[in-house]
């Protein structure tokens, strides 16, 4: 099986039309951008190994022997697999709107992780200074700008005093970008502006965690080539936000009632100055210590 078979599943030839916003947990909350079928569960899964291999690490905190860890918005769970490899002696906990079943998953945990369905917004059913390492990842498109510091409070809320909190998020523009580039970019942000979502809120993150109280706070941005003239990396990163765009593209058209099309053939120009331009992304990764 080809890998964008794997990631598409058969239909990868009109992936962009087979997918569907028909998911009860997004129409109850109606915040979170991206869908949750399987095409985007393994784009999650692909995700993290493109990440660890660019930044040759699960995180980058000073952490060492953690007890007890939490992931917020734990997705699929394939961090906390690797944290369980990393700390096999660690209690791991994922959050998430819709975490994984570890009954279905394809992924076969240990008995070290455990999953609990919430809602950030909510609060974390935790005590204070439950965890001594939080984690957060890619809440960019899921969490309006209004909630982020009500967010990373509450995430050192739950930190223990001595132990880490790590923020990895997304500022969704690039480096070296065209006008198809641009225009794409322009058509998620205005879509995103709709909910409230500020798409480049790994400018913010450090700021907020200062501002929660964080000490020993550090910024990293680690930047990516952005298609194959970066290689390996390159690819991967161009498959990785392709399919994301594909994804998002139902909810981008429908609010912004832009042709399909034209959607898709923006798509395509992009990923062809990306080539041309020599384009690049910087993920940003924010660490910081509860006093
Ligand atoms: C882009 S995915 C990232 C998943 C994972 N952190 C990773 O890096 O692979 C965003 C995740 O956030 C979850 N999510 C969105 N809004 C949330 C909320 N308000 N509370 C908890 N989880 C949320 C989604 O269900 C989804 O699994």
């Amino acid at each position: 099986m080809s890998f964008l078979t794997w990631l598409f599943g058969k239909q990868s030839k009109n992936a962009a039309d087979s997918i569907q916003v028909a998911d009860p947990v997004l129409r109850v909350d109606n915040l979170y951008m991206l869908p949750r079928h399987m095409q985007e569960v393994n784009r999650l899964d692909f995700q993290h190994y493109m990440l660890r291999t660019a930044f040759q690490a699960n995180y980058l905190a000073p952490i060492s022997n953690p007890i007890t860890v939490l992931d917020v918005a734990c997705g699929t769970g394939r961090w906390m697999l690797d944290v369980a490899q990393d700390f096999p002696s660690a209690s791991i906990t994922g959050i998430d709107l819709a975490p994984p079943d570890p009954a279905t998953s394809k992924i076969s945990f240990p008995a070290s992780c455990r999953f609990l369905q919430g809602n950030i917004i909510k609060g974390l059913p935790f005590d204070d200074q439950s965890f001594d390492f939080v984690h957060q990842r890619f809440l960019v498109l899921a969490l309006p700008l209004q909630y982020w510091e009500a967010d990373i409070r509450e995430l050192v809320r739950v930190t223990r005093s001595g132990g880490w909190l790590e923020l990895v998020e997304a500022d969704l523009e690039f480096h070296n970008q065209g006008s198809a580039g641009t225009r794409l970019y322009s058509w998620i942000e205005q879509a995103s502006q709709q909910r409230g979502i500020d798409v480049t809120i790994g400018r913010k993150i450090e700021t907020f965690a200062r501002t929660a109280g964080l000490t020993h706070v550090s910024e990293h941005k680690v930047e990516i080539p952005m298609g194959n003239w970066g290689g390996r990396i390159g690819s991967m990163l161009a498959t990785d936000f392709s399919t994301a765009v594909i994804a998002i593209k139902p909810l981008v058209t429908s609010t912004l009632k832009i042709d399909s099309q034209e959607y898709d053939y923006t798509l395509q120009t992009w990923l062809q100055e990306c080539e041309q331009l020599h384009a690049t992304y910087d993920f940003t990764i924010v660490y910081g210590q509860r006093s």
